[in-house]
């Protein structure tokens, strides 16, 4: 059982083509010597500019959602075949902006991520409690179910291909982070979740970032516990002085 720390980037809605550019330049060069596992995902409209910037580097390649449905009449919607095509092998799903703003379900979430697998794709499924949630005890609970429902009819053979990610919604974009305790102790119990699905050797090779928050200057102690394995990172992605060193943590 050992598991790569893996540190994503999840650009969001930031960044012009130029900027993207800029952004992935700096951090195929500063990265080149990392020892880890990495990947930026930026919006659909910098992937064709990005791509051939980080192909052949060590930085994988990601986008932020996807259709559920594989093509057809879904107007403002990205298809998974679109995403394979610009040369895309991982996907962010059910990010809580997805769940919360923009009302995604376990249900189609799961829907995203078993069409993502079909066509190949790394997926990485987010999961996290609401402040309210947690505050009623109610962590864990959420954390199973979003976990539950969002492998909903994902074969083993394909387990290797997802990726989780806890992100407590409260630490999202506001600067508090969940302690490495709390982090630790979700991650381990999501981990249980994964074993009771899956088996023990599974859930041991399951890979759970963490977000929320992430900064240079708590990176490694949140990788420092034990069912800490990575982090997606949303704010401090956005430039390379802070990426970099979160990347490099260790
Ligand atoms: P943050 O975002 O690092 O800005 O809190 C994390 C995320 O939403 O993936």
């Amino acid at each position: 059982m050992s598991r790569p720390y893996y540190i994503a980037g999840n650009w969001k809605m930031h960044k012009t083509r130029s900027e993207a550019a800029e952004l992935a330049k700096a951090l195929t060069a500063q990265l080149k010597d990392g020892k880890h596992r990495y990947l930026i995902a930026p919006g659909f409209t910098l992937i064709e500019t990005v791509a051939p910037i980080i192909a052949g580097s060590n930085i994988r390649l990601g986008a932020q959602n996807c259709a559920p449905e594989e093509q057809g009449a879904h107007t403002g919607e990205v298809s998974v075949l679109q995403l394979k095509d610009l040369g895309v092998r991982t996907i962010i799903l059910g990010h809580s902006e997805r769940r919360h703003v923009y009302k995604e379900d376990d249900a189609l979430i799961n829907k995203k991520v078993t069409l993502a697998l079909r066509h190949g794709f790394e997926v990485i499924l987010c999961i996290g409690e609401l402040l309210e949630e947690r505050e009623a005890g109610r962590a864990e609970a959420v954390c199973e179910t979003q976990t539950v429902k969002g492998l909903e009819g994902v074969a083993a053979a394909d387990l290797d291909r997802v990726v989780l990610a806890y992100e407590p919604v409260w630490a999202i974009g506001t600067g508090k982070t969940a302690t490495p305790e709390d982090a630790d102790g979700i991650h381990a119990y999501v981990r249980k979740v994964v074993a009771g699905l899956y088996g023990d050797a599974a859930a041991g090779d399951m890979i759970i970032q963490y977000g929320g928050s992430v900064k240079p200057d708590n990176a490694a102690q949140l990788m420092s516990k034990e069912n800490v394995d990575g982090a997606l990172v949303g704010g401090a992605a956005l430039k390379a002085d802070t990426f970099v060193p979160i990347a490099k943590f260790g």
